[in-house]
C-alpha cells in the first residue's frame, strides 16, 4: 500500500539517529540469538527466525542458522491477533496522527478525554442485546487477557455479596482463560499450581460436545441439569466459545444457548472469554453478534487493538458494574496509543462512522477508502473464510490420513493431526508447529491440532504460498510419522 505523501514526511528523520530502518546494535541476528541464555528467562526468548518488515500475512525474514531469506506467510496472527494483519496502513495513520498532536500519550484513571468515551460507546454499541434492556458497561482499564478474565469474576463475585450460597464458578475441561493466579484457577490448561492449590469452589465440567444427530452429548446434557439443579449455589459459569487449546473445539451452539437460559432462570453469571474469537475472527465484534447468544461479562482482548498495544476490556451488563477497589484501572492501561488502535480497528472492522466518510484525505489509497467505507467484516471477512475453507479441504485432499475434519469457526481453525492409527496426535501437532516455520509458514499448536487463525485481510496470492508452504510441512511430518 503506498502511503507516499506520509512518507514524504518522514523522509526528514533519513541519516539521523532517528532513522527508523537505521541499525540499532553492532551484533547481527547469530551473535544476538546466540546471547538468548544471558539476556532472557525461557519462554520469552526469541529462537529461529528474525523479522525485517511486514504486511498483512507476510512477513519478511531470514531463518538465522543458514541466513537464508525467508518469506513467512503468518497464518496465526502473531499471536497478539493481529486481526489486520501486520502493519496496518489506517491503524498507523491513526496513531502517527495522535503521536503528532499535543494529546495526552497516557492518562490516569482520573482524568477524562474524548478518546475514552468514543471508545466506550462505539464498543457498547456493538453490545445490545434484543432480549434484554439490561444495557451493558465497559471497563478499558485491563492490560491482558487475563486481566480481564479476573476482572470479570471479581465483578460476578461482587454482584453475588448479597447471597452467600453462591460460592461456586462452573468452568469447563479443555479451557484456558490465562496465566495469572485466578485464570490458572479456572482453567484445565495449566501445567502449575502457586503459593496454593486451587479453591475447592471452582468445579470443572466436562467440554461440552455434541452428540448424535445434531444433538448435545450425554455429559454436556448432564451439565445442564447440574446447573439447573444447583444453580443457586453458583454465581459465574465462564466459559470460551472456541476452546483453542482443547484442538480448537467449538463448543456447540444449542449448547450455549441452553446454558444462556439456564443462567437467566438461576440468575448465574454467565462470562465469555473471547480473547480468542472477538473483534472480526468469527465475523462480528463479540460472539453475541456471531450466534445471537450474549454473555452477562464478556472478556477481550488481543484483536482489539491489533498488536498496536496492550489492552484488554470486559463488557457487563449493568448489573455487573460494581468492582471492588482496588480492582478495575491496571497502570499499564491508561496508554492512549492503545485507545487510538481500538478506535482504528474498529474504523477497519466496521467502517467509518457517519460523517467521518465525508472526510477521508484525498491522497488516501482509493483500496484502503473503500475499505473504510463498507468495513472489513462486511467486505473482506467471508472472503478471507471461504479461502481459509479452501486451504484446509485442499489439505485434507493432499493428506488423508494425516489430518482429521477441519475443526473451528470463522477465522479461528484447527486441523487434528492423525497418527498412522487414526488417532489424534499431540506428537505431530507439536512437530507441525515446529517444521512449518522452515517451509514458511506460522502455525501454532493446539494439543492434537495445529490452530490457524489468519488475519481477515489474507490474500489469495498468500493462501497459495501458504498451501505449498503447509504441503511441504505435512510431506516432512507424513515422512516422520511413518518413520517412526
Ligand atoms: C482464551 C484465552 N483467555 C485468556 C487468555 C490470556 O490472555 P493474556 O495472555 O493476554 O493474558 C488467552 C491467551 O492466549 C486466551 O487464549
Amino acid at each position: 500500500m503506498d502511503l507516499t505523501h506520509v512518507r514524504a514526511l518522514l523522509s526528514e528523520l533519513d541519516g539521523t539517529c532517528l532513522d527508523p530502518d537505521r541499525p540499532r546494535s553492532a551484533f547481527g541476528p547469530p551473535e544476538q540469538l546466540a546471547s538468548n541464555g544471558v539476556l532472557f528467562t525461557a519462554g520469552s526468548a526469541p529462537r529461529d527466525i528474525w523479522v525485517h518488515s511486514g504486511l498483512g500475512a507476510t512477513v519478511d525474514a531470514t531463518v538465522v542458522a543458514t541466513d537464508t531469506p525467508l518469506t513467512l506467510i503468518d497464518l496465526c496472527s502473531m499471536t497478539a491477533n493481529t486481526i489486520l494483519g501486520i502493519n496496518d496502513p489506517w491503524v498507523k495513520l491513526k496513531q502517527a496522527s495522535f503521536l503528532a498532536s499535543s494529546q495526552p500519550h497516557y492518562l490516569t484513571a482520573r482524568m477524562g478525554h474524548d478518546l475514552t468515551y468514543r471508545i466506550a460507546r462505539r464498543i457498547l454499541g456493538c453490545f445490545r442485546d434484543i432480549d434484554d434492556p439490561d444495557d451493558y458497561v465497559v471497563n478499558l482499564r485491563q492490560c491482558n487477557g487475563s486481566d480481564a478474565v479476573e476482572l470479570a469474576l471479581h465483578a460476578a463475585w461482587k454482584a453475588a455479596a448479597s447471597t452467600p450460597e453462591r460460592r461456586k464458578l462452573a468452568t469447563f475441561r479443555g479451557s484456558y482463560h490465562g496465566e495469572n493466579l485466578t485464570a490458572n484457577w479456572v482453567s484445565e490448561h495449566q501445567p502449575g499450581r502457586l503459593l496454593a492449590d486451587a479453591p475447592d469452589n471452582v468445579i470443572f465440567f466436562p467440554t461440552p460436545e455434541p452428540g448424535d444427530a445434531q444433538q448435545l452429548s450425554a455429559s454436556a446434557l448432564s451439565t445442564l441439569e447440574t446447573l439447573e439443579r444447583d444453580g443457586d449455589s453458583f454465581f459465574a459459569v465462564i466459559i470460551e466459545p472456541i476452546q483453542w487449546r482443547n484442538s480448537v473445539h467449538t463448543v456447540p451452539l444449542e449448547f450455549l444457548r441452553r446454558l444462556r437460559d439456564v443462567c437467566t432462570r438461576k440468575s448465574i453469571c454467565l462470562i465469555f472469554d473471547e480473547m480468542q474469537n472477538a473483534f472480526g475472527y468469527t465475523g462480528s465484534i463479540s460472539y453475541a453478534g456471531t450466534t445471537g447468544v450474549s454473555p452477562d461479562i464478556s472478556a477481550i482482548s488481543k484483536a482489539l487493538t491489533s498488536g498496536h498495544g496492550s489492552l484488554a476490556i470486559i463488557v457487563a451488563r449493568r448489573k455487573y458494574r460494581e468492582i471492588e477497589s482496588p480492582f478495575g484501572a491496571k497502570s499499564n492501561s491508561g496508554n492512549m496509543l492503545a485507545l487510538v488502535a481500538v478506535d482504528a480497528v474498529l474504523d477497519r472492522l466496521l467502517g467509518l462512522e457517519g460523517a467521518e466518510r465525508q472526510m477521508l484525505p484525498a491522497w488516501l489509497p482509493s483500496g484502503l477508502a473503500a475499505e473504510l467505507r463498507d468495513g472489513l467484516l462486511a467486505s473482506a471477512y467471508p472472503r478471507a473464510v471461504a479461502l481459509v475453507d479452501e486451504l484446509l479441504a485442499e489439505l485434507r485432499r493432499r493428506f488423508p490420513t494425516l489430518i482429521g475434519a477441519p475443526r473451528g469457526a470463522g477465522l479461528v481453525r484447527g486441523l487434528v493431526l492423525l497418527d498412522a492409527d487414526g488417532r489424534p496426535s499431540t506428537r505431530l501437532a507439536a512437530a507441525t508447529a515446529k517444521v512449518c516455520l522452515t517451509h514458511g509458514v506460522y502455525v501454532r499448536q493446539a494439543d492434537t491440532a495445529v490452530l490457524l487463525k489468519p488475519c481477515i485481510v489474507l490474500t489469495g496470492e498468500e493462501t497459495a504460498v501458504a498451501l505449498d508452504a503447509l504441503t511441504k510441512t505435512f510431506d516432512d511430518i507424513l515422512r516422520l510419522r511413518d518413520e517412526h
